[in-house]
């Protein structure tokens, strides 16, 4: 399968390349801004991946679709994993913060997806956006991530619409919003508190979902969570 990855470059993304390309019949497209991180991801993969650097809070998208279309004509799978989290009082969070956190949480997923839709040509194609268990409805809440939460949720709702909205073009979306996973986000939402998984263990699951979970799932937002955080 031809598949891209956003936030490649650490934490759950960095995993989910390294598991993605043990199935040689794959090429991953990892994106993510930081080179040096990326180059450590391609020693520790086979000649099936593909990192791009690039900044998704870009607005211009073409350099890197131009990017894309060169190592394939056609997206299987586009997971939407890269996030921006700020750990922040409600009255202390500016309004640039709130603009950072929809720019990498939300917006740049919509535009990368809207980009991407011309190579989303084979049925089955599937869409799955990274949320959080803080943008699920109903769910815990907990203070200082009120912007992150809010994009999260935005996220889910869109994925939801984009899955009605395709239908007819066969393509399939779905949100999973992610509880704990030990990652330095984790680190920053929560500094004294250990997840129950690891990035490894997580983006085995997400790597599972993203290659077949297209046939028994759409327009879902599908909690993924055993503990509270
Ligand atoms: N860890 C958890 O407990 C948890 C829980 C719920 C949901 N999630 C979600 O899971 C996803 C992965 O999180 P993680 O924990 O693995 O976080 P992480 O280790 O902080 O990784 C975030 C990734 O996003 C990339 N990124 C951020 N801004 C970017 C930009 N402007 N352009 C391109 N790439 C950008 C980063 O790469 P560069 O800095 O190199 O650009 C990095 O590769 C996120 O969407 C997060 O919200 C995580």
């Amino acid at each position: 399968m031809n598949i891209i990855v956003t936030g490649a470059s650490s934490g759950i993304g960095f995993e989910l390349v390294k598991t993605l390309c043990q199935n040689a019949e794959n090429k991953v497209v990892g994106i993510a801004r930081n080179e040096a991180k990326l180059h450590r991801l391609s020693l520790q993969t086979s000649g099936n991946f593909y990192p791009i650097p690039f900044d998704l809070s870009a607005p211009d998208t073409s350099p890197l679709i131009q990017q894309i279309q060169s190592v394939t004509p056609t997206v299987d799978v586009l997971i939407n994993n890269a996030g921006l989290l700020i750990n922040q009082p409600f009255t202390q969070l500016t309004d640039a913060n709130w603009q950072q956190i929809f720019e990498v949480n939300v917006f740049a997923v919509a535009r990368l997806t809207r980009a991407l839709y011309p190579l989303l040509t084979k049925p089955g194609a599937h869409v799955v956006n990274i949320g959080s268990m803080g943008g699920y409805m109903g769910s815990a809440k907990f203070p200082g991530l009120s912007a992150y939460s809010a994009a999260k949720a935005a996220v889910a709702v869109m994925s939801e619409c984009l899955a009605e909205e395709w239908q007819p073009d066969g393509i399939k979306v779905n949100c999973l919003a992610l509880g704990a996973v030990q990652t330095e986000m984790l680190n920053a939402a929560f500094p004294h508190y250990t997840a129950p998984l690891q990035a490894h263990e997580m983006a085995a699951w997400i790597a599972h979902f993203a290659q077949f979970g297209n046939r028994y799932f759409n327009g879902k937002v599908l909690p993924v969570s055993v503990t509270t955080p």
